[in-house]
């Protein structure tokens, strides 16, 4: 069947990953990038399919109802798959009121926008992209599964967990077909550099300080984007209508750890002696109100969609590394803030 896919958040990390991948896999349907390029979208991600003839990029803020409707109207919207939000933690710890407005309203709008535009139509699919944060923080111990209580912890994975909550409220309410997932940290290509593992490979190549919150004990679970796209596309075309399904790569590593790994991978890519790179590490003060671990218990969908990660992690972070390294132009147009004229350049509106 012909689609065309409203993709939110298509500039951004695993956004034009997904884009990608439909783009390349499906030339049937039609591809809609809607994104309002904040500070971290970024068209340079999606220079390898922009001229393809099933893309349309769409500069539009979800929290502008009346772009929203023009363009489900422009494109006769079939499906949304929504990834478009604040995404960083420690940017919702000073600034939480920016995620209530993208994440809580932002996606209710795009609610909003589909309901009236489907009008009850029986074939039409609402794809909400979460996190695992909604479901607060592990102890040493355990799993988050798609039934564990949701006991976000950071203004962040707060106001996810409300978007996910609206998600709900509008398949009970008003019987709009949904689905939402809940994936784990992804690392890979095009990872804005505020992020850890893009931050530390960033600095690691240019000599600056590693900054380790805390003792650098919090646990995280990470899945290569590659991995994490592959996923969605399985879950849009097979998941059960109202079903939540958690992604991850039963993968964890303490912070220090991917650290250290990542300083000694780069020595030995760099040509640097081993231990030059972990020099660098300094340990910083907290995130304010740190969540100790995440872990994602991924088994349902493997077991009911067939899903598994194609990577394992030290291949994963070793093609990630030599991506920033083979693409420092990527980088630095992010650091010089050059890649904000991207869209005006090439666009240009
Ligand atoms: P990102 O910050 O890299 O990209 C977000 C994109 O959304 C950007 O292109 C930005 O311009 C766009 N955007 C932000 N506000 C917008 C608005 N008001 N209107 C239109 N576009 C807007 O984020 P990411 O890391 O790629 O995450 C994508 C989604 O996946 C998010 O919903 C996030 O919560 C979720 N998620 C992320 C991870 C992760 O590890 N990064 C893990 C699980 C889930
Ligand atoms: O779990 C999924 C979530 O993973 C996503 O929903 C978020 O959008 C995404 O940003 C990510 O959140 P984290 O806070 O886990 O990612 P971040 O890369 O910011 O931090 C990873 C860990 O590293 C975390 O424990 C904090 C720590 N950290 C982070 C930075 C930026 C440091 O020690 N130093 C740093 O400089």
């Amino acid at each position: 069947m012909k689609k065309n896919i409203l993709i939110t958040g298509g500039a951004g990390f695993i956004g034009s990953h997904v884009v990608r991948l439909f783009v390349n896999k499906y030339p049937d349907y039609r591809i809609i990038n809607l994104d309002c390029l904040t500070y971290a979208g970024n068209l340079e991600n999606l220079r390898d399919v922009e001229h393809a003839p099933n893309y349309i990029f769409e500069k539009v803020d979800i929290l502008d109802t009346n772009g929203l409707k023009q363009a489900f109207e422009r494109h006769s919207v079939t499906d949304v798959i929504h990834l478009a939000a604040e995404s960083h933690v420690d940017r919702s710890i000073s600034d939480p009121l920016a995620f209530v407005k993208t994440n809580v309203i932002g996606t209710v709008n795009l609610l909003n926008a589909a309901k009236d535009f489907w009008k009850g139509a029986d074939d039409r699919l609402f794809y909400h992209v979460s996190t695992d944060e909604v479901y607060g923080s592990l102890d040493h111990g355990g799993f988050f599964t798609e039934s564990t209580a949701y006991d976000p912890q950071s203004p962040y994975s707060a106001s996810k967990a409300s978007s996910d909550h609206f998600v709900r409220a509008y398949a009970n309410t008003y019987k709009l077909r949904t689905v939402i997932s809940n994936c784990s940290n992804n690392y890979g290509p095009n990872q804005f550099p505020e992020k850890l593992i893009p931050l530390c490979i960033h600095n690691i190549r240019n000599n600056k300080p590693l900054p380790v919150y805390g003792k650098g004990e919090n646990v995280r679970d990470w899945l290569y984007v590659v991995d994490h796209a592959r996923a969605i596309d399985v879950v849009f075309h097979k998941g059960k209508i109202g079903e939540t399904y958690n992604i991850g790569g039963f993968n964890e590593w303490k912070n220090i750890d991917i650290v250290r790994l990542l300083c000694q991978k780069m020595d030995e890519k760099l040509g640097r002696s081993a231990g030059t790179s972990a020099n660098l590490i300094t340990f910083v003060k907290d995130r304010a109100g740190h969540d100790l671990r995440y872990a994602i218990d991924a088994s349902k969908i493997q077991r009911e969609l067939g899903w598994e990660p194609s990577l394992q992690f030290e291949e994963g972070i070793g093609k990630t590394i030599d991506w920033y390294l083979a693409n420092e132009d990527w980088l630095d147009h992010v650091t010089s803030g050059a890649y904000q004229q991207y869209y005006q350049a090439h666009y240009g509106k």
